[in-house]
């Protein structure tokens, strides 16, 4: 038995940061998760407008949502809150009404920022943004990570012993997070 989790990166950035944890964050995670990439970068800005007739970028988004039995927010902060690109994406997949993709989904929120707070803000405007969308989310740990190259390499390696173990600890909750929820509210 393995769990399919879909990953957000919230940032567009070419040099994402956040993109270097989602790698380290693959690197340490359980055997038995498997990693997608969820992109959002392509999607227009969201309109109601759209709700009749989706576009095909959208569809997509809202099929790989529905493919995947969790979901993982690795994001930066933007003005103390979340990148417009990626609350967009959200609001995409929360419509239209009646078609929440995130309702029972199983989430966690990790960021990774290089100022010292580490996203504690945008991940408490994200986790409020979840709880709306009824998303079943990860409570703790929490993990703000401050980003430095020398503890994070490009290819997702985690220099310092101390923070590989942590971050290893905050997968292994989420594994059992996901487990636990699917337990009791399986993906049809
Ligand atoms: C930032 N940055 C930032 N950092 C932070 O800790 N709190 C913040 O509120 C902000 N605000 C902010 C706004 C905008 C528009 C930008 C472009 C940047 C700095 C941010 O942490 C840094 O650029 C990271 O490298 C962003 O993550 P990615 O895109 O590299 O993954």
């Amino acid at each position: 038995m393995s769990y399919k989790v879909g990953y957000f990166v919230g940032s567009l950035s070419s040099t994402s940061v956040n993109r270097v944890l989602s790698k380290a964050l693959i690197n340490v995670a359980p055997d038995d998760l498997e990693f997608t990439e969820i992109p959002m970068g392509d999607l227009p800005l969201y309109s109601p407008d759209y709700d009749a007739d989706y576009p095909e970028v959208a569809r997509a988004l809202k099929d790989a949502i529905d493919a995947s039995d969790a979901v993982l927010f690795v994001t930066p902060e933007y003005n103390r809150s979340i990148p417009g690109a990626l609350k967009n994406a959200i609001d995409w997949a929360s419509r239209p009404w009646g078609q929440n993709s995130f309702h029972h989904v199983p989430t966690a929120v990790i960021g990774a920022s290089i100022g010292v707070i580490g996203t504690a803000v945008a991940q408490q405007n994200l986790r409020s943004v979840m709880a709306f969308c009824n998303a079943r989310q990860m409570t703790a740990p929490e993990a703000y990570i401050h980003y430095t190259s020398e503890v994070f390499l490009d290819d997702g390696t985690i220099t310092k012993p101390d923070t590989e173990q942590f971050l290893r600890g905050f997968m292994q909750e989420f594994r059992d997070h996901v487990e636990r929820v699917l337990t009791v509210l399986p993906r049809s």
